[in-house]
């Protein structure tokens, strides 16, 4: 069976390491053979479980493992003849070794190759949950969100290729002074292709696999977590919870109370943008999160008895179907009742309020000069007509 996989991400520092540890253990005392993946090279994940971690999972606890995969490993695995290619071409281009050397390795493409790692464990069914923490912000996510343009590319384009590179050989070293690509190049190309569209729909899976959004409440933080959901929902990702994390409890006393009250208001930003995917939240505790009595400590606030390995909502809350001059948009509202629509877009933000219900989100950029039309409400979700520029 496909293990249930979870993805943490969110901004830089908010949290993400010791969520998804603190996940990985609360799953593994509930009986679930558990690993916890992180593609971070600063091994945080080693420092926050306060033990050894390798490159393999590691057996750490009961029904527990870790794992630090080692991104230039993967790379050297799935990179190398493209990386050699591109090398010599730029070197005979002039470039120094060095830039050569960072040039041929596209940004985030480290972290692409340790995702495959979920891949890895798909295949292997040896665990009943596996736990990722990504790298801030998911951007790498998107990178997997592209199935269509690579199933063309190995439908229509590789089967040719190298037919076509062959002959080409010849005279492109004699009149372009250009080494094409071989096949070992050609191979590594096909085989990424091939595992985006496979990691594509392992995540897309939305019975086992979901990502989860950690934040901490802070207004710049909580936008770009927005915008993260948004394209998550985009390409079909279920976000089945958001984890709002370092929360000042009400005991933090006169000093931090104008910082609770900024909180607050961010935690009701959070709900209004979220909403119907459950908002678990933990405190700000009075020391770091390192170490097995913390993270337990963590993990029984964020779940609260819950089940941390299930998936805690199901269903995807948005949907955009964008045409060539129109758009339409479904936005759930469980809760709602019929009642006034109103609407507006400033930017970006669409803010929707429905029966007193508020509901804001961010657009993709994609739909920046279209201006919505029309509104209705069918008692569980509201489609928003957009025209695009005339
Ligand atoms: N609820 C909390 N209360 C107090 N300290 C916390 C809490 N959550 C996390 N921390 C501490 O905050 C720091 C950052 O946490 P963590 O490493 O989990 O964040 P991250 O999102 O993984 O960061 P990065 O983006 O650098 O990977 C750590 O020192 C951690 O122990
Ligand atoms: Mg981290």
């Amino acid at each position: 069976m496909a293990p249930r996989t979870i993805l943490y991400t969110g901004k830089g520092g908010v949290g993400k390491t010791s969520v998804a540890a603190a996940t990985a253990r609360t799953a593994a005392a509930a009986g679930i053979d558990t690993v916890v993946v992180s593609t971070d090279p600063a091994h945080s994940l080693a420092d926050c479980l306060e033990v050894e971690v390798g490159s393999d999972p590691t057996a750490v606890g009961e029904r527990l493992w870790a794992q630090q995969v080692a991104a230039q490993e993967e790379m050297e695995r799935n990179w190398a003849a493209v990386q050699e290619w591109l090398g010599e071409m730029l070197l005979e281009r002039g470039v120094d070794r060095i830039s050569a050397e960072e040039l041929t390795v596209p940004p985030g493409m480290d972290e692409l190759f340790s995702l495959l790692q979920i891949k890895r464990h798909h295949e292997e069914e040896r665990f009943g949950c596996v736990i990722v923490d990504c790298a801030p912000t998911g951007e790498t996510l998107r990178l997997l969100s592209f199935p269509d343009v690579a199933r063309w590319w190995l439908q229509k384009v590789f089967p040719q290729s190298s037919q076509m590179l062959n002959a080409a050989r010849p005279f492109a070293k004699a009149v372009l002074d250009m080494t094409l690509p071989g096949e070992a190049v050609l191979d590594d190309v096909q085989r990424l292709v091939r595992n985006l569209i496979a990691m594509n729909e392992i995540l897309r899976d939305n019975e086992h696999a979901s990502v989860r959004l950690v934040m901490t409440p802070d207004r710049m933080v909580v936008d770009e977590a927005r915008r993260t959901f948004t394209y998550l929902n985009l390409y079909g990702y279920l976000t089945d919870a958001v984890i709002v994390n370092r929360v000042f409890p009400e005991e933090v006393g006169a000093y931090f109370g104008p910082w609770r009250e900024r909180q607050l208001a961010a935690l009701a930003d959070v709900e209004a943008a979220f909403a119907p995917v459950p908002v678990l939240r933990a405190p700000y505790f009075g020391e770091e999160v390192v170490g097995a009595p913390m993270l337990d400590l963590l993990g029984a606030e964020v779940f609260a008895g819950r089940d941390p390995a299930a998936v805690l909502h199901d269903g995807l809350t948005q949907e955009l179907v964008v045409g060539a001059d129109a758009a339409e948009l479904r936005l759930d509202l469980p809760f709602a009742e019929k009642g006034d629509i109103s609407l507006k877009k400033i930017g970006l933000e669409l803010v929707v309020r429905v029966d007193g219900h508020k509901r804001t989100l961010m657009l993709p950029p994609a739909l920046g000069d279209y201006e919505p039309t029309g509104a209705s409400f069918d008692g569980a979700a509201l489609h928003v007509t957009f025209d695009g520029p005339s």
